[in-house]
C-alpha cells in the first residue's frame, strides 16, 4: 500500500512513518542544499510579528488604532497575529486535538484518503509533482470547504467520529473572521469596505484547510518542515499549536521565529491580495523548521478569490507614479503552476510582474 503513487512521480513515503523508524539519519531526499537549510541566514531572536487585539472592533468601539495597526502590519510584515478574534478557544483546541487523533490512527485508516496531485484533497506527504524534488519533512491533510460545490464531506476523515462536524464548525467561524478582515483590508487600502470583497468574487469565494503535521526529525538542521514560500491564495489564517515554535517569517535577509500569543490566530497576506493591492500589501515568505524533541501540528485555513475571475491590480491603486505591477491571471490558473512546483519562495508572484 505504501507504494501507492496515484499520479505522484515517485512512491509516497509518509514522513510520520520515517520519523518512527529512522533513528539517526534522514533519507537524502529530505536533505536540503546548504543554502536552504535553517542555518545560513540569521534569525532575529528578539523580534516578533505584530500582535493586534480585535476586541474593540468586535465591540463596535472606535477602531482607528486597529486600522492603523492592520495597515502597518500588512505593508511592512505581511503577517500579524490577532487576539479577541471571535473564534472560540474551545473550538480551536478541539479542532486541533481531533486532527492529532486522526494522524495517530493506523496507516490503513489514513490511506483511504491518500491524495493525488490533481486536487490535493486528502492525506498527502508532498507538495509539487516534480520528479526527484527534495521533499519537506511533513505530512498533511487537505480539504475543500468553499465553494460548496467542491465540498465533499466523504473525502474528509470519518474518524475520529466528530471530526467532520467540527471541521465545518471551525471553517464557518473562520469564514466570518476572514470576511471581517477583508473589509478592514479594503478600508485600510483606502477603498470602500466592499471593494476588495467584491474583487474576490463576492459570495463565491474559495476556502480550504490544510492540516500540517511535522513529525519529530532526527536531523532538523538539514531539512525544513515546509520550504520557504508565500501563500498563493488571498489570505491565510494559521492556528499553530501554541507550545511548539516552528514558523519563521522572512525579514530582509533574516528570519523571525513567530512566538504565538495564547489563543491567537496568525494572519498572513497571500499573493492574490499582493496583486490586487498592487504590492501595497505584501505576501511575505515563510517556512517551518522542525525539531528533534517535539512534533507539531498546525491548521492553515486558506481564503481565496473565486477561481475564475482575473486577479490584477485594482484600478484605484494604479496611478502614474504607481503603475500596474502585475498582469492579471485567474486563481485557478495561478494555482496550477504552484501545484507543479511545490513551495518555491516568491518566484510565482514575481513571474506576473509587468515588463516596465
Ligand atoms: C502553510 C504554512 C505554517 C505552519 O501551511 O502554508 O505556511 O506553521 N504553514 O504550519
Ligand atoms: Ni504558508
Amino acid at each position: 500500500m505504501s507504494c501507492l503513487q496515484q499520479g505522484w512521480p515517485e512512491p509516497i513515503i509518509r514522513v510520520q512513518s520515517l520519523s518512527e523508524t529512522c533513528v539517526s539519519a534522514i533519507p537524502d531526499r529530505y536533505v536540503k542544499p546548504p543554502s536552504e537549510r535553517p542555518e545560513p541566514q540569521p534569525v532575529i531572536e528578539e523580534a516578533n510579528i505584530p500582535l493586534i487585539d480585535l476586541g474593540d472592533l468586535l465591540a463596535g468601539d472606535d477602531h482607528s488604532t486597529i486600522l492603523n495597526q492592520i495597515s502597518e502590519a500588512c505593508r511592512d510584515w505581511g503577517f500579524f497575529q490577532v487576539v479577541n478574534h471571535g473564534v472560540s478557544e474551545e473550538l480551536m483546541h478541539r479542532t486541533l486535538q481531533l486532527w492529532g487523533h486522526f494522524f495517530y490512527l493506523p496507516i490503513e485508516e489514513k490511506l483511504i484518503y491518500a491524495n493525488s496531485p490533481l486536487t490535493y484533497e486528502g492525506y498527502g506527504s508532498r507538495l509539487g509533482v516534480e520528479k526527484g524534488a527534495i521533499l519537506d519533512w511533513s505530512d498533511y491533510f487537505f480539504l475543500n470547504y468553499l465553494p460548496e460545490t467542491l465540498r465533499d464531506r466523504n473525502k474528509w476523515p470519518s474518524l475520529p467520529s466528530s471530526l467532520r462536524e467540527t471541521v465545518e464548525e471551525y471553517c464557518e467561524e473562520l469564514v466570518k473572521l476572514c470576511g471581517t478582515l477583508m473589509k478592514l483590508f479594503s478600508i485600510t487600502l483606502g477603498l470602500g469596505e466592499d471593494h476588495l470583497p467584491k474583487a474576490f468574487g463576492g459570495d463565491d469565494i474559495g476556502a480550504c484547510l490544510r492540516v500540517n503535521f511535522y513529525p519529530k526529525c532526527p536531523q532538523p538542521d538539514l531539512t525544513l518542515g515546509l520550504s520557504s514560500h508565500s501563500d498563493p491564495g488571498g489570505m491565510t489564517i494559521l492556528l499553530p499549536e501554541d507550545h511548539v515554535a516552528g514558523l519563521q517569517v522572512r525579514r530582509g535577509d533574516s528570519w523571525v521565529t513567530v512566538k504565538v500569543a495564547p489563543s491567537a490566530l496568525i494572519v498572513n497576506i497571500g499573493d492574490q491580495i499582493q496583486v490586487l493591492s498592487n504590492a501595497n500589501y505584501k505576501s511575505v515568505e515563510h517556512r517551518v523548521v522542525v525539531n528533534s524533541a517535539k512534533e507539531r501540528f498546525s491548521l492553515a485555513f486558506f481564503y481565496n478569490p473565486k477561481s475564475d475571475v482575473p486577479i490584477g491590480p485594482l484600478k484605484e491603486l494604479v496611478t502614474p507614479d504607481c503603475p500596474a505591477l502585475y498582469t492579471p491571471m485567474t486563481f485557478s490558473e495561478y494555482r496550477l503552476h504552484i501545484r507543479m512546483k511545490g513551495p518555491c519562495g516568491k518566484s510565482q508572484v514575481e513571474s506576473l510582474k509587468c515588463p516596465h
